[in-house]
């Protein structure tokens, strides 16, 4: 049996699509190509909400991170990094690594942040030209709600750059109508491909900020990036071609189905999970649904069993592979991710192997 990754990315990718990925290599500078760029520029911009263009680099997440630091701000430059995880403790290591100031307001795994902390933060330091968050933290689980930080900082000299890496597609996503400033997401998740691209969009504020960035900046230069874009619909460096066809491919499978549908079906899933999960004996680690992603269901383990044994178990007896917990959640969390294209036929199945594995423990 093929694997089946109930991980939070990378998915499984759907048999048509690596059909695509392993067709003949088509040429990045020929009009094929051209034209593909275009087209998937349209519906990048469907699916990130914005009337601007969406860049596409040839890198992980957290290359697409490092690149808004680069591009937006200078040294020296306030920031304030909202971290409720592991990837937004991200955030700040990169920006330290640039010689940005940065504010921090951490938040306890498996919460979300608070808006008049955010609030009191920016008034108290108006010098603060970004505000980072994670919109969906893979580590917990937890959806930050992005639209309140919009309004906060649609009116100030402040831009709000967001990591949608694991939030884009199995969420709703606005980014115009919420004051977004700079939105990240990535292959691997949501868009079922294998990893190694990333999509990067800019508000015009944001755009105005890459004009003023100083840091030093060469693969990641957006200005590069648009330019070759406009000038050729192309990307300034070899791209990673074989996935950009297949990102086309897979596109308009989600905007066929319609990005809401996903999202509805997303949340479904979520919710049979966490009761069939509850069922077996594990503990929900979010309390406030309002909080709970849709890209995986964080999962305390029960009492006495170790999370890492168990999903070893699952995996090589069955080829089904889970995500454990990150940091000191290792071996006592499960993070049961369901980015990929399952239904409710393959949680049944994960359950009763997660059943049969955890009889062993009672043995
Ligand atoms: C929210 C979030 N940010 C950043 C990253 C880092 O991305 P990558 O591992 O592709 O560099 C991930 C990856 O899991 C993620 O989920």
């Amino acid at each position: 049996m093929s694997k089946v990754l109930f991980t939070p990315g990378p998915t499984n990718v759907p048999d048509f699509i690596r059909e695509v990925l392993g067709r003949d290599l088509i040429h990045h500078r020929m009009a094929d190509y051209h034209e593909l760029l275009k087209e998937i520029n349209e519906d990048l911009k469907v699916v990130f909400g914005t009337a601007n263009d969406v860049l596409v680099l040839t890198s992980s997440g957290t290359g697409s991170m490092e690149s808004t630091v680069v591009n937006l701000f200078s040294q020296g430059d306030s920031v304030l990094v909202i971290n409720t995880g592991w990837f937004g403790k991200r955030f700040i290591e990169i920006c330290q690594v640039y010689g940005l100031t940065v504010h921090e307001l951490c938040y306890e795994w498996g919460n979300s942040y608070n808006i008049d902390e955010v609030e009191n933060i920016l008034d108290k330091f108006p010098e603060i030209k970004g505000v980072f968050v994670t919109y969906h933290e893979t580590s917990t689980g937890v959806l930050n709600n992005l639209k309140p930080l919009g309004n906060l900082t649609r009116n100030r000299g402040c831009l709000l750059i967001t990591d949608c890496i694991s939030g884009m597609i199995v969420h709703e996503f606005h980014m115009d109508e919420w004051g977004v400033d700079c939105a990240v997401a990535s292959s691997q998740k949501g868009f079922l491909l294998p990893p190694g691209l990333s999509f990067v969009a800019l508000s015009d504020k944001a755009k105005d900020a890459m004009e003023q960035s100083s840091l030093p900046k060469y693969y990641w230069d957006y200005k590069k990036y648009f330019n070759s874009f406009n000038e050729k619909c192309e990307q300034p460096f070899t791209p990673a071609i074989s996935i950009v066809v297949a990102l086309k491919e897979s596109l308009s499978y989600l905007l066929d189905k319609g990005v809401t549908t996903v999202v509805d079906e997303k949340r479904m899933l979520r919710r049979y999970a966490e009761e069939k999960l509850q069922e077996l004996g594990f503990k929900l680690f979010i309390e406030d649904e309002s909080i709970r992603g849709n890209a995986l269901i964080p999962v305390i383990v029960p009492d006495g069993v170790d999370g890492k044994r168990l999903t070893s178990s699952i995996d090589e007896r069955h080829n089904f592979t889970v995500a454990g917990g990150m940091g000191s959640y290792a071996g006592k969390m499960l993070r049961v991710g369901i980015l990929s294209d399952i239904t409710t036929k393959e949680i049944d199945l994960l359950v009763s192997y997660l059943k049969e594995s955890l009889k062993d423990y009672k043995k």
